[in-house]
């Protein structure tokens, strides 16, 4: 049997940069690769785990399917879905849940940051956020999930769990790793932090045009364009990240030389590397553009793959009930 790699993201709307090269690069190779059967999700049980827009929910759902397409997902290779049309997870994340303590939860770090974001927010839902990633990935027996170092602690507790659901009742979840991408981090415009769709001015969309681009660009912050040391972070430090992710390494070195030496004009690196993301991105923005205008195409993928994947989760959920001893008839 072929190992299982689970992945997804919550619903919000356009993919950025982040998403693309943190996430859906790592998708796409797992894709490719015969030895694994890749299933992917727009996690939209999660997005109501913090405040969310109704009206919106649906069609930002819908939005990052069809990125997730635009980007080379091909239904023929994997499935490709709605969380909320597989129940069979939050079924599950029940029956995990009776295996983690609240102290456990009220510890993550993930927990912590969120409900300081959101003091009104501390519902049973967002403490519960883990457990429902985990059910997400143990309702495959996923043994790999392409997602960005901060989600490591869910992770753990994924682990955690396959480990005393196996003990307790005789199971047999592997054990989830992450699979890290190559340029899995994309930093901030702003010079902090990661690139983040709820920080203003962080991100570049998969949806901006050539002059977006370039009008964020030119927002990062610079300096004189030469020193004794490059600069390790800040705002130079992003375009030199950028100028790594999207014109390779040895433009990277280059600029780095000019830094130490006669000075780096970033006018020209800002144009250079606004026209170079906008070139990558352009396919994906037309192929989104043709996927629109398919009627019914995308629906379709969503609803074939929800079937798919139930197949999948249903089998995996019957053995854990009759394992854990719920009523079933003989
Ligand atoms: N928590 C993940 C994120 O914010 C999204 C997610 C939910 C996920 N369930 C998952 C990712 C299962 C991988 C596997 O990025």
């Amino acid at each position: 049997m072929k190992r299982r790699v689970f992945s997804g993201s919550r619903p919000t709307g356009r993919l950025h940069l982040g998403n693309y090269l943190g996430g859906v690069r790592g998708y796409l190779e797992l894709q490719e690769n015969p030895d694994y059967e890749t299933i992917y999700m727009v996690m939209d049980l999660h997005a109501i785990t913090t405040p969310y827009d109704k009206e919106n929910l649906a069609k930002y759902t819908k939005q990052v399917v069809i990125d997730y397409l635009a980007c080379g997902l091909d239904p023929e290779k994997s499935i490709i879905t709605v969380q909320s049309l597989v129940p069979e997870h939050a079924y599950l994340a029940h029956l995990l849940s009776s295996a983690v303590t609240v102290a456990r939860m009220l510890h993550l770090p993930t927990y912590k940051e969120k409900i300081k974001q959101h003091p009104d927010g501390a519902t049973v839902a967002l403490l519960n956020y883990p457990v429902l990633m985990s059910a997400d990935i143990l309702a495959y027996k996923a043994e790999l999930v392409p997602v960005g170092v901060d989600q490591e602690p869910h992770l753990e507790v994924a682990r955690e769990i396959a480990r005393k659901m196996n003990d307790k009742y005789n199971l047999s979840f592997p054990e989830p790793k992450r699979f890290a991408t190559k340029g899995e981090y994309v930093p901030s415009l702003t010079g902090e932090g990661k690139m983040s769709k709820s920080v203003e001015g962080s991100y570049i969309s998969l949806g901006d045009s050539f002059s977006d681009i370039k009008t964020k660009l030119a927002k990062v912050p610079t300096d004189l364009g030469k020193g004794s040391a490059v600069p390790k972070e800040g705002g130079v430090a992003v375009l030199l990240q950028l100028v790594e992710l999207f014109l390779g390494k040895e433009e990277r070195f280059s600029y780095e030389k000019k830094y130490l030496g006669e000075g780096i004009r970033y006018q020209e690196l800002k144009t250079r590397l606004a026209e170079e993301i906008y070139e990558q991105i352009k396919p994906i923005q037309k192929r989104a553009f043709e996927l629109e205008s398919k009627k019914g195409f995308v629906d379709e993928v969503i609803y074939d793959g929800a079937k798919r994947a139930r197949k999948i989760v249903s089998s995996v959920l019957s053995e854990v009930k009759e394992k854990m001893g719920l009523y079933f008839k003989k």
